[in-house]
């Protein structure tokens, strides 16, 4: 388990599924804006539905996230589009509802940027999010991200064309402790 301050990100277990996808993927609203694309609902038991993992897929690595104290299930994290050759990847992350707030998502950003740094060697992280998500912004920007560019009106969500922020942190730049 790879750990930081307040949470740890360990593999997915079978039994985190259901509560991600009951907490998280049910809530169309999330969805919409964590995910990028249309929702829809998982038929029980797809071995393809959202938090399912796939072992064999080797350009993405997602994680489960538990609170060191007690090992808790509170979210999901992951590592996706990884770049062998170009040495970067893109991150996402989503706390189930009752975990937000807490600063785990700060933590969480922190771990993948050691996983991405320095397990992997990679020399470049990226994050998009909406420009209206402030708690996502902070989260990376206490970790060292900066602000590269604004996509406008790149996400269509519930009926409306949103904004994205587009946030780069480069291994040169990243300081592992950074906080605030
Ligand atoms: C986005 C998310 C991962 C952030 O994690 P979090 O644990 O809630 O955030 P933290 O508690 O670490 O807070 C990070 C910062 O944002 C601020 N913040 C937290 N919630 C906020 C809110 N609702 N509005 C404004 N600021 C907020 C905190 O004060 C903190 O700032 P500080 O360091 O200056 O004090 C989490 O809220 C979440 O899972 N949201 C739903 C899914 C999602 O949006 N995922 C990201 C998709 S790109």
């Amino acid at each position: 388990m790879l750990k930081g301050s307040k949470v740890g990100l360990r593999a997915r277990h079978e039994d985190d599924i259901p509560i991600l996808q009951a907490e998280l993927h049910d809530d169309v609203v999330n969805y919409s804006r964590t995910v990028g694309g249309a929702w829809r609902p998982i038929t029980p038991g797809s071995k393809t539905a959202q938090f399912v993992v796939d072992d064999e897929e080797q350009r993405r690595v997602p994680f489960s996230v538990v609170e060191l104290d007690g090992g808790t299930l509170v979210g999901s994290a992951v590592l996706w589009s990884i770049d062998n050759h170009n040495r970067s990847a893109h991150i996402g992350l989503g706390l189930l509802p009752s975990a937000r707030g807490k600063g785990y998502g700060t933590d969480v950003v922190a771990v993948l940027c050691h996983y991405g740094f320095v397990v992997l060697g990679l020399q470049r992280l990226q994050i998009e999010t909406l420009s209206d998500n402030a708690a996502m912004l902070r989260s990376a920007e206490c970790n060292g991200f900066v602000r590269e560019g604004v996509l406008r009106s790149s996400a269509w969500v519930m009926g409306e064309f949103l904004d994205e922020v587009l946030l780069g942190l480069l291994v040169q730049d990243w300081k592992p402790d950074s906080k605030g």
